[in-house]
């Protein structure tokens, strides 16, 4: 059995270990790895490649000296696909966005594959951990690798582990957050587990596809329920009561609820986009994904509110957006990370200006974001992008904005402030509107 000596090999530290695509998640996973094991990390991309060579990280959860300290004992970066034949499991942590139609683009995990396959020997395995829809790892993937003549499952091992990795967070990182696993069969989710066991505890699935669902399940309930939160907040804003109260109060049951909050609408790599590729598949097997269809027009909706909300402050002032200079706080999707995908911010940043107004932005982690209009650069500090503004709106918490919203906030005076984020107590010097916050009352009733 080619596979047998691999539980071995991982049990006395010796296996080698590919992670292909060194992004939010490949290189936090290649350094846990790292630890225990002999790690050749592989990616595409040479900005990258050479970035972490000279000992640098392009990613905030990542210090540079962590990278340096691997790097001299067990980490090597490298864009040279030939190296992959000196490993003995690959981790494919490549991207799978949505395509221009929002159908589920898996270009990436499949020149990650081809790349594999060139390489391939008996007795090696791949784990797919990117987020994509049931079935992937044995409908698309295993028949790439199998092109080489090698029977996955006996030859090759083949397992799926969903990524959890939640950027920022403090608390929960790789170490003490539970892995999902399943091989395609029970040899196969034997050994990935023995693999993920070396740093973390692991959850065994009976499956690939019940692994790749549990995923896809955990960010639809994210969604679904940050859509509902922002439906009840549209609804409670026009009959005059505060969600974030609301949401406290009904959090005081102990059993049974869970409590979301509203905002601008949803970001990151993972939550705007992953409930789509389930959608897809419900799509092929003659459903409609109904909830996840909805969720993600309620989210989308938030950002435009935002807007509107900034146009009923600027209307109560006796202005407009046309001809308005408005300040947007927060570039990043969520709070104190540099990450702009699919961040609320560049389609607000659309939205004013194609009702007139004059756009400047700050975020204390981003110099730039990009937009279908350009790209808007940062100012330098706070202070610069609120001088001589008509509007302030703050999209994402970072500590900064909560700083000044807690602090003095007289750079705000005689200004219409938009709270995304339930950050000001609104008794300043300014016109106050927040989403999810009671509308002025003229504004409240149809
Ligand atoms: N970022 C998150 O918070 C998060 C959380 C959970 C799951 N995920 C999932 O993890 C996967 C990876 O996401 P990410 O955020 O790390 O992406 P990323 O864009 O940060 O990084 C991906 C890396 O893969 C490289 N790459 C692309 N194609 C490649 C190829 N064929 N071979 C080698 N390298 C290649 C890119 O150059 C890039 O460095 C996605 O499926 C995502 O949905 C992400």
């Amino acid at each position: 059995m080619p596979l047998k000596p691999l539980k071995e090999k991982i049990a006395t530290g010796q296996a080698i270990i590919g992670v292909v695509g060194l992004g939010y998640i490949g290189l936090p996973l290649a350094l846990a790895f790292a630890e225990k094991f002999r790690v050749i990390g592989y990616d595409t991309s040479p900005k990258a490649v050479d970035q972490l060579s000279a000992g640098h990280s392009y990613i905030d959860d990542i210090s540079p000296s962590l990278v340096r300290r691997f790097l001299e004992r067990s980490f090597e970066p490298t864009c040279d696909p030939s190296r992959l034949g000196e490993c003995d499991l690959f981790i494919i942590c490549v991207p799978t966005p949505l395509n221009a139609e929002r159908k589920p683009d898996l270009s990436h995990i499949i020149s990650a594959a081809e790349a594999i396959t060139e390489h391939l020997k008996p007795g090696q395995f791949v784990i797919l951990e990117s987020t994509t829809y049931p079935g992937t790892t044995e409908e698309v993937l295993l028949p790439l690798l199998e092109k080489g003549g090698l029977k996955a499952g006996e030859d090759l091992g083949l397992a799926y582990s969903p990524e959890r990795v939640d950027p920022g967070n403090k608390k929960y990182t790789i170490r003490n957050t539970p892995k999902v696993v399943g091989g395609m069969n029970e040899m196969c989710t034997d050994i990935a587990s023995e693999l993920y066991g070396a740093i973390t505890t692991v959850h065994r699935v009976s499956g690939c596809k019940e692994a790749e669902a549990a995923k896809i399940v955990e960010n639809v309930f994210r969604n679904v329920n940050i859509a509902l939160v922002n439906e009840l907040a549209l609804i409670f804003e026009k009959l005059g009561i505060d969600t974030w109260e609301v949401m406290d109060a009904a959090a005081s049951k102990p059993f049974g609820f869970m409590p979301f909050y509203p905002g601008p609408g949803v970001g990151g790599h993972c939550i705007p986009l992953d409930p789509f590729y389930l959608a897809y598949q419900a799509k092929k097997y003659g459903m409609d994904a109904k909830f996840i269809e909805t969720s993600g027009e309620f989210n989308d909706f938030m950002r435009v509110h935002a807007v509107e909300l900034t146009e009923m402050g600027l209307e109560q002032t006796g202005k407009s957006p046309e001809g308005s200079r408005v300040a947007v706080l927060g570039l990043a999707y969520k709070p104190d990370i540099s990450d702009t995908r699919e961040s609320p911010s560049s389609t607000i940043i659309e939205t004013l200006v194609e009702r007139g107004a004059e756009v400047v932005v700050y975020d204390p982690h981003v110099g730039e974001i990009e937009t279908s209009l350009g790209i808007y650069r940062s100012t330098v500090t706070l202070k610069e992008a609120l001088e001589g503004v008509d509007a302030v709106i703050f999209v994402t918490a970072h500590r900064e904005f909560k700083e000044l919203a807690s602090g003095d906030q007289s750079l705000l005076s005689g200004k219409v402030v938009v709270d995304c984020k339930n950050m000001l107590d609104g008794k300043g010097n300014y016109v106050y509107l927040g989403i999810g916050k009671p509308l002025p009352s003229k504004e409240g009733k149809e």
